[in-house]
């Protein structure tokens, strides 16, 4: 089949600024509707829900035929499922801890996958202005300018990012930690921004040379993927697979 990947782009960039203006605009309240997921760090807004749906309802309106796998959707029941249907694979706000605290590093992570393969991604962060895209073929642009890479080899002048996760189970906590201690000692620098979507972001433009984390969900990654290797990087399995 013959799908018009130019007309789900323009059509996800549009509704990806609406949502960009949305959470902007409630970032700074002091008076989030906040709700627990699986624990008292996993959390979930009324803004990462209504970014959700805005996403889902606008783009299903344009094209029925797709298929949608959202963060908070999945959370509240609905199958985490991918067919070679095109499907949606959205983060509605990546960063939801640093959105809770009007910290202003979030942002609206959306890949499109079509017969499994990633097609179009997408990362924006709207209080800093930042937009991340990438179609598959096509590189890897911040704000319509092409990113590359760092191309970095050696670990000793690297800057790594890494995260803290939203687990509090102590045996992923440590395993965070020893990390951590173990690469201190070798690299430039560790850093986290609180958003997986970000995190690659920043490889992908060289701002980083590398990002790791244990315990990832798709949405986290999805369109990050696709911007990171179309910025000349890689990515894998910890355990070294694909
Ligand atoms: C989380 C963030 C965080 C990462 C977690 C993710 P969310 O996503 O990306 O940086 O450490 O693994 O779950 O919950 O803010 O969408």
């Amino acid at each position: 089949e013959d799908y018009n990947i130019d007309l789900f782009y323009d059509t996800v960039l549009n509704l990806v600024k609406s949502a960009g203006e949305l959470i902007q605009e409630k970032i700074s309240s002091r008076n989030k509707f906040i709700e627990m997921k699986s624990n008292e760090i996993d959390l979930v807004t009324e803004t990462d829900q209504q970014v959700e749906k805005l996403l889902i309802d606008g783009l299903s309106e344009e094209f029925p035929q797709h298929k949608f796998i959202g963060e908070e959707s999945v959370s509240s029941g609905s199958q985490c499922c991918l067919t070679n249907v095109p499907t949606w694979i959205i983060d509605p706000i990546d960063g939801t801890m640093n959105f809770v605290h009007s910290f202003p590093h979030s942002c609206v992570s959306i890949a499109l996958f079509i017969n499994q393969k990633p097609e179009i991604g997408i990362i924006y962060n709207p209080m800093l202005n930042q937009l991340f895209t990438a179609r598959r073929g096509k590189g890897a642009f911040l704000n319509g300018e092409p990113i590359s890479v760092s191309g970095k080899t050696t670990l000793s002048d690297a800057l790594i990012m890494m995260e803290f996760g939203t687990s509090r189970d102590p045996e992923k906590g440590t395993v965070v930690l020893e990390n951590q201690k173990l690469l201190m000692p070798q690299v430039h620098g560790l850093r986290a921004l609180g958003s997986a979507a970000l995190d690659m972001a920043m490889v992908a433009c060289g701002a980083a040379d590398a990002y790791f984390e244990f315990g990832i969900h798709i949405w986290d990654i999805a369109a990050g993927e696709l911007i990171v290797k179309e910025a000349g990087g890689i990515i894998m399995d910890p355990s070294g697979e694909k």
